[in-house]
C-alpha cells in the first residue's frame, strides 16, 4: 500500500514562482525513500505538501490511500511526522523536554504517559544531558536532534525529514541514520530529501531525482545511479563508491552490476582474472619460492610452505615488505570469520533491561570476537552497560560482514527485529553465523 502518493501535483507561490509542475510521487509503506536535486529544485515545497502544509495549486496528495482534505487533515498530521529544512521553524518550548513533550502532550497522554515517552526519546536520541536547556542556545547539529526526536515522539507512521543530517558531525550522521534504521525496522515509512548521493545509494530503497520542479528520475538507486549521464544531467554527483567502481571497470578489475556499498564493490573485483596478489611478507621471501597466503589481522599474509592457498613469489621481499603472488591456486575466502548474532529485546520489548547481563558476558566470553558492532538503541545500550566498545556503529551489517571477510571473528549486538536483518544479509553471503536470542 503506498503511504504518501502525489498525483500530477503543480505549486506556484505567491510570487509567481512555479516550484513543483506535475509530480507524481510514491512511498510505500514501510520504503525508505530519498530525495536528490539541486538547491531550489522543490523538495522542500514537495515535503509541504505530505501533512498539507501548503495546498497544491493543482493535483492531489493520497496519504495511505485517503486524499488529503480540511477534513481529515488533524488525523493525517498525526500520521506523518514532518521535521523542517530549518530546526529553528520547529523548536519553540523554552527547554528541550517540553519541545519533545509537546507532541505526546497533544495525542492526549496523561503527565506520567508524557514523561516517560519523553524519557525514551531523550534516551534514543542521546540527549538527555540537554533536557533542560533552552532550544535557542543549542549548536545547529543539536538542534536538529531535537527537531528530529520531537517528530519521533509523535509516533507518525510516516517521518518526512528535510535534509536531516546537514550540519551535523559524523557522530551525530551514523546516529541519526541508525534511528530511522530502527523507526523503518519498526515498521515507519521514511522519506527524507538530502544532497548526499553516497547516502541515498547506501540506504533507500527508492530514489528520486528532482529538478525544476519536476520529477527528473525515480527507481531503485542501482538503477539510477547506473546512468552516469543521467546523474550528471541532473547535476548530482556520483556516490565515490560507483566513480571508484568505474574506474575499475575501464580497467578490467571490476565487472557486474553497479555497486552501492563497498562490500559490493569487493565482489565487482574479479579475482579470478587477476592471478597476481599484493600480500605482505609473512617472512623473509625470495622471487621464485612457493608461498601459502592467509588472513592474518585482516591482512593478506605470505608465508613459506605449499599448504592450502598457494602461489609463487614474483620478486624478493623481506618480512613486513608489500609481495606479488603469481600463480595463486585456491580460495582465500575460505579464511572468513564468523559472525556471532545477539538480539538485544528491542525498545518496544523492553530495551536492555529486559536484557540479561550474565547470560551476554557468558556468551561472549565463549565466543571468539575480536570486532563487535551495535545496532539500534537498546544494543547500544546494552553496550554501555556492559562497558564494551563498538568497533563500528554505522553501517554495522556491511562493516561487519567485510571485517569477517577480513578472517575477524565479528560480533554484533542488534536490537528486536533488526537481528533478523543481520541473519538475511549474512546468510546471502554465505558467511557462518550463530544466534543468541536475549
Ligand atoms: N516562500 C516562497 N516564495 C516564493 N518562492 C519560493 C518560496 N519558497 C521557495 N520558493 C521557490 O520555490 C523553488 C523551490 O524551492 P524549495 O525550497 O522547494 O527547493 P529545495 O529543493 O528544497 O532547495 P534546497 O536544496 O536549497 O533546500 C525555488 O525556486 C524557490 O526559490
Ligand atoms: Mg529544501
Amino acid at each position: 500500500m503506498s503511504a504518501i502518493k502525489t498525483i500530477g501535483l503543480e505549486y506556484s507561490y505567491a510570487d509567481g514562482t512555479n516550484a513543483l509542475s506535475g509530480i507524481n510521487f510514491e512511498a510505500n509503506e514501510g520504503e525508505k525513500v530519498a530525495v536528490l536535486g539541486p538547491n531550489g529544485s522543490g523538495k522542500t515545497t514537495l515535503f509541504y505538501h505530505f501533512n498539507g502544509l501548503i495546498k497544491p495549486t493543482c493535483g492531489e496528495v493520497q496519504v495511505f490511500g485517503e486524499s488529503l482534505s480540511k477534513y481529515n487533515i488533524d488525523n493525517i498530521r498525526k500520521r506523518v511526522g514532518l521535521v523542517f529544512q530549518e530546526s529553528d521553524n520547529q523548536l519553540f518550548a523554552p527547554t528541550v523536554f517540553e519541545d519533545i513533550a509537546f507532541g505526546p502532550k497533544n495525542l492526549g497522554l496523561d503527565s506520567n504517559e508524557i514523561k516517560s515517552k519523553v524519557s525514551e526519546v531523550l534516551c534514543r536520541f542521546d540527549i538527555e544531558a540537554l533536557a533542560r536547556k533552552n532550544p535557542a542556545n543549542l549548536s545547529g547539529g543539536q538542534k536538529k536532534r531535537v527537531a528530529i526526536a520531537g517528530v519521533v515522539a509523535m509516533e507518525p507512521d510516516v517521518l518526512v525529514l528535510d535534509e536531516p543530517t546537514s550540519g551535523m558531525d559524523a557522530a551525530g550522521i551514523t546516529d541519526t541514520i541508525g534511528i530511522l534504521d530502527e523507526l523503518n525496522n519498526e515498521g515507519k515509512t521514511i522519506i527524507i530529501s538530502t544532497h548526499d548521493s553516497d547516502l541515498a545509494a547506501s540506504w533507500a530503497d527508492r530514489v528520486y531525482i528532482l529538478n525544476k520542479g519536476k520529477v527528473f528520475k525515480s527507481g531503485a538507486p542501482r538503477h539510477i545511479f547506473a546512468d552516469e549521464k543521467l546523474i550528471a544531467e541532473a547535476g548530482l554527483r556520483q556516490p565515490v563508491i560507483v566513480q571508484t567502481y568505474r574506474e575499475f571497470r575501464a580497467r578490467g578489475i571490476s565487472k557486474g552490476e553497479v555497486p552501492l556499498s563497498v562490500l559490493d564493490f569487493m565482489e565487482s573485483v574479479d579475482v579470478k582474472v587477476m592471478n597476481i596478489r599484493c600480500a605482505i611478507a609473512g617472512c623473509d621471501i625470495s622471487a621464485g619460492d612457493e608461498v601459502c597466503l592467509e588472513i592474518k589481522n585482516g591482512m593478506l599474509v605470505a608465508g613459506k610452505g605449499s599448504n592450502g592457498v598457494t602461489g609463487r613469489a614474483v620478486f624478493d621481499g623481506k618480512k613486513g615488505e608489500d609481495i606479488a603472488v603469481r600463480d595463486v591456486a585456491g580460495d582465500i575466502l575460505q579464511h572468513a570469520g564468523n559472525i556471532t548474532v545477539i538480539r538485544v529485546p528491542g525498545i518496544i520489548e523492553g530495551g536492555s533491561r529486559a536484557a540479561d547481563l550474565d547470560r551476554v558476558r557468558d556468551i561472549l566470553s565463549k565466543n571468539k570476537h575480536q570486532k563487535t558492532g551495535a545496532m539500534g538503541t537498546s544494543a547500544k545500550v546494552l553496550m554501555n552497560r556492559l562497558g564494551l566498545v563498538c568497533d563500528f556503529e554505522f553501517d554495522v551489517i556491511q562493516s561487519g560482514m567485510l571485517a569477517a571477510f577480513r578472517g575477524f571473528d565479528v560480533t554484533i549486538l542488534a536490537s528486536g527485529g533488526m537481528a533478523d536483518r543481520v541473519i538475511e544479509k549474512v546468510k546471502e553471503k554465505k558467511l557462518n553465523y550463530e544466534c543468541f536470542v536475549l
